[in-house]
């Protein structure tokens, strides 16, 4: 199973890129996971742009998000708001198959920042009916050091923490494939 995470944040000692490596560390056997922090590397969205026109950066981002089982998505609050960068890519993705049904969680790294989990919600419910609410990580590290992160994340508290929501988040993705292979564990 492989799983794309996307961190809202392009900041070299971002909180929430720190959240999703420490949970590349403890992804169960079978789960590959990967990173993706630089949004910033992605064009401003214009319709103008899209379908032959679509730049190569996006393009290459949206076969990660093609390839995967699911995403999960960790990011900042920036002014009370999803960051640019963040909501940029979601627009990217809108008017294209990539992300639709996609399983999608949230990570979050701070202890704040609830009025931007809430937009984002919303969002991510509009593009992906695959977007699973009810599994959703939150450790709070914002203002720590990278050393202070580090120490906080190998935790046996906080890595319990993180497995238990990687096994949710796989539990629900293996749930739904085996629903869309199988038509009849469909019919209620
Ligand atoms: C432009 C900007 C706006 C911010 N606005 C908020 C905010 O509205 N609410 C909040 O809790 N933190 C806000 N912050 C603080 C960030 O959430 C904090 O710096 C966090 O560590 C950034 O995440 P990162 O470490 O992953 O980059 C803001 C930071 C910046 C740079």
């Amino acid at each position: 199973m492989k799983l794309l995470t996307i961190s809202g944040s392009a900041r070299r000692d971002s909180v929430n890129t720190a959240l999703l490596l420490a949970l590349k560390d403890v992804a169960p056997e079978g789960v590959e996971l990967s990173v993706f922090h630089r949004l910033d590397t992605l064009p401003v969205f214009s319709p103008d742009l899209e379908g032959q026109q679509t730049p190569v950066e996006v393009l290459e981002f949206l076969a990660r998000v093609s390839g995967c089982d699911g995403i999960i998505i960790a990011s900042p609050e920036y002014v009370r708001a999803i960051p640019g960068g963040l909501k940029n890519a979601i627009d990217w993705m809108v008017s294209r198959f990539e992300v639709i049904g996609k399983p999608v969680a949230l990570a979050h790294a701070s202890h704040r920042g609830d009025d931007m989990l809430g937009s984002l919600r919303l969002v991510l419910s509009t593009v992906s009916d695959g977007f699973l609410d009810d599994v959703f990580l939150r450790i709070p590290l914002i203002g720590k050091t990278p050393p202070e992160i580090k120490a906080i994340l190998k935790t046996p508290e906080w890595q319990s923490e993180m497995r238990g929501f990687l096994s949710a988040f796989v539990a629900a993705i293996q749930s739904r494939q085996t629903c869309a292979h199988d038509p009849v564990s469909n019919v209620s």
